[in-house]
């Protein structure tokens, strides 16, 4: 449709059809779903009433209902516009892949790209028109359960890696029934909650937030998502759907964003309990007002933007740039002309889970698995005749993680059928010893455990978090792993010294017990449907692992949050030994350095570093320079390094980062080969948001590492002029 014809439209329908459109439904009232409805459910309107004029669904199964969906709406409405179909597609649809923090540490943005490609081919088959993903909250604090959705505690990753998934879900035409329009959210700072409690308020200056939190997701709209998300929290005292500041003068205004704003879940009702409205009409009228379009499992707009216009409170052309923009996408999308979109049982079964999006996924699992700790334990030998696979995850299937499809778990491959593929001969001895889940004191497997571990020539210790202790609404305070874990492992380590931790869990732990007692630690994170084919093989040395922490691991909650990229103090440094003094910015108990920090991240291999060359010593405002670093493999293994760059400020006039990362490169080096790795540094790397929030870069000096975070080696100077 053109233009004039959408104006058109949109110019003989009612008001209360206008309305319709920015109202949006769970599927699960119009036909039989058994799709898990998340957050506070709205108590919404019967269903035939809303199925004639609602202008979006969200949660649905598969292409069968999207067609159903779509035949009961259109046979209602009489101006005959589809629905839009929207579902969570997070990590992958029906072939799962890694949780986003496990990809993030993956550093890879092509590995991002194929996964998101494999997820929008089997997404456009179910016929999704729009996914609420990516999901681009940069977290720093390991309490808060969604940390597993977002890519990493760094903007840059979160950027990077968010863009590639925009680029690969929604193509170049969303027309072509094979894409699908993503929504980015959530807008903003939703990852910075007061002591990581979901939902809690966030407070920051505004320097920060655009230095640190506004960046991922303008980085995803400049790729061209087509919807946002605003967030659930308050942001500076007022909750994101209501905030005007941000959504108007800083998301329309200032970045210039013409697609659609979609509510988060009853976000615009909770606008009630949040203290900003008495009523729901009164917060009806707040999110019209911050520029939100669609009004996600409420009846707020529903019930009363009618009455609103009437009173003169909410205007009309308000309500018809919002309709406006929604129709638009559903255009862009082809649905006036083709409303099941890419929906298409047959594609469905032949792309569910087909061999090459099984490849695609145990690729990626192991590329995101991170090798924490080995002291010559892993990998283990092929030879091995008896093993003891233990803990409450050695048998475990539920290892995809927050934001999968209901029973997604039944498709993992676990570790004994992972491990069976590859040495069918082996005799796998299993023993739960413990459970994993928050406060289980049962400890009578423990013994039996032990036993198992004596007799096996080695063992694969399994332990986690259950799959739904981290995501949404799973704040944790403690962060250790739960019940008796660590000290079945320390029973079984003291047993059989032979032992390798595996580790599956969808946030950063505190593992400074386990350490001190576990000679090899892989954390394989949820890493999706190819969990136990992708872990077996990282154990067994099939795969090499080279995945580096994307959120550090702290040693102990209290430290927490604790970003990589601290700012300095007047008083940064312990004692001259290294041990924290009085009187210094420092923990008297265990310093401030986490136990393993953001880009750790051991392989089977070694990798040197030499050289660090740069082109000049000066760079010119608007600039560049080049800095080369010599990476050698110097061991016996293939492996793949992720090539860090950090840079450092010294001196400017607001406090910097001790260290930040502005670029990274994944490479494959066979044994003994050396490359010379060269990135670009140009002036708008870096710059900051100065004191008055201006973007800006400061004439004097730069320094350049490489290595990782706290960790870093090889600093070389420039000067900017
Ligand atoms: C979550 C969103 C999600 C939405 C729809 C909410 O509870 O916060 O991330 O997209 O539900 O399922």
């Amino acid at each position: 449709m053109t233009e004039k014809q959408l104006r058109d439209l949109m110019g003989g329908m009612t008001l209360e059809e206008k309305v319709g459109q920015l109202v949006q439904c769970g599927a699960g009232q119009f036909i039989q779903n058994s799709m898990e409805i998340t957050g506070p459910e709205g108590e919404m309107l019967p269903a035939e009433e809303l199925n004639r004029v609602m202008g979006s669904v969200l949660t649905f199964e598969d292409a069968s209902q999207a067609k159903a969906l779509q035949d009961k709406h259109l046979a209602a409405d009489r101006n005959k516009i589809p629905l839009l179909l929207m579902l969570d597609v997070i990590h992958g649809l029906r072939t799962t892949y890694p949780i986003p923090l496990a990809m993030g540490c993956s550093f890879d943005d092509d590995l991002m790209t194929e996964c998101a490609d494999m997820a929008r081919r089997e997404s456009a088959a179910c016929g999704v028109h729009v996914t609420f993903n990516p999901m681009v909250d940069t977290a720093r604090d390991p309490r808060w359960g969604r940390i597993l959705e977002t890519n990493s505690e760094e903007p840059l990753v979160n950027a990077r890696m968010g863009a590639a998934l925009v680029r690969a879900t929604q193509g170049n035409d969303l027309s072509d029934p094979e894409n699908v329009a993503c929504c980015v959210k959530h807008f903003a700072g939703y990852g910075a909650p007061e002591a990581g409690r979901d939902y809690n308020t966030v407070d920051m200056s505004e320097r920060q937030l655009r230095e640190t939190y506004l960046p991922a997701y303008k980085a995803c709209l400049d790729a061209g998502a087509r919807l946002i998300m605003p967030s659930f929290n308050a942001l500076n005292g007022i909750p994101s759907v209501a905030n005007k500041w941000l959504m108007n003068r800083v998301l329309r205004d200032e970045w210039g964003f013409r697609g659609v704003v979609i509510s988060d879940f009853n976000a615009v009702g909770e606008l009630v309990a949040h203290g900003m409205a008495e009523n729901l009409k009164e917060a009806a009228r707040l999110a019209m007002e911050a520029g939100c379009d669609i009004d996600m499992m409420q009846n707020a707009y529903y019930l009363h933007l009618k009455d609103l216009i009437a009173e003169g409170a909410v205007s009309e052309e308000m309500l018809d740039a919002a309709v406006l923009r929604v129709l638009r996408l559903k255009n862009e999308l082809g649905l006036f002309e083709n409303p099941y979109h890419g929906a298409d049982e047959e594609k469905e079964k032949a792309v569910y889970l087909c061999p090459a999006h099984r490849e695609i996924a145990r690729r990626a699992a192991e590329e995101s698995a991170v090798l924490l700790k080995n002291e010559g334990i892993l990998p283990l030998s092929r030879t091995l005749k008896k093993i003891a696979l233990i803990g409450p995850f050695a048998r475990e299937r539920h290892l995809v993680g927050f934001w999968s499809r209901p029973g997604a778990w039944k498709d993992a491959v676990t570790i004994p059928e992972g491990i069976g593929a590859i040495l069918p001969d082996c005799e796998l001895v299993m023993e739960d010893g413990c459970g994993a889940e928050i406060g289980d004191a049962d400890g009578s497997g423990i013994e039996r455990a032990v036993a198992a571990a004596r007799e096996a020539e080695a063992v694969i210790l399994a332990l986690g978090e259950p799959e739904g202790d981290s995501g949404e609404g799973r704040s944790r305070a403690e962060l250790t792993l739960p019940g008796l874990q660590t000290e079945l492992a320390r029973r079984v380590i003291a047993a059989n010294p032979r032992t390798a931790v595996v580790l599956f869990n969808g946030r950063p732990l505190v593992l400074t017990e386990l350490e001190k007692v576990a000679p090899a630690i892989l954390e394989m994170w949820y890493p999706g449907t190819e969990a136990g084919s992708a872990c077996a093989r990282l154990l067994f040395g099939l795969a090499n692992p080279c995945g580096k922490l994307s959120a550090g691991m702290p040693r102990s909650v209290g430290q927490c949050p604790l970003p990589y990229n601290r700012m300095n103090t007047g008083r940064p440094k312990p004692g001259p030994d290294g041990v924290p003094v009085p009187f210094s910015s420092c923990y008297l108990d265990m310093g401030n350095l986490p136990l393993y920090s953001f880009g750790h991240g051991l392989s089977y291999t070694t990798f040197e570093y030499e050289d660090l060359k740069l082109s000049g010593d000066t760079m010119q405002a608007g600039g560049s320079l080049q800095a080369v670093v010599t990476v050698k493999n110097t061991g016996e293994k293939a492996g793949k390094e992720v090539v860090q760059l950090y840079m450092r400020d010294p001196v400017a006039s607001v406090v910097r980062p001790v260290q930040q990362l502005i670029d990274y490169r994944k490479i494959s080096l066979a044994p003994g080969e050396t490359a010379q790795v060269a990135f670009t540094v140009t002036e708008a790397q870096l710059r900051f948001w100065n004191f008055d929030c201006e973007c800006v870069s400061e004439p004097g000096m730069f320094e350049l590492s490489t290595g990782y975070a706290d960790h870093l080696k090889l600093t070389r100077s420039f000067r900017l002029i």
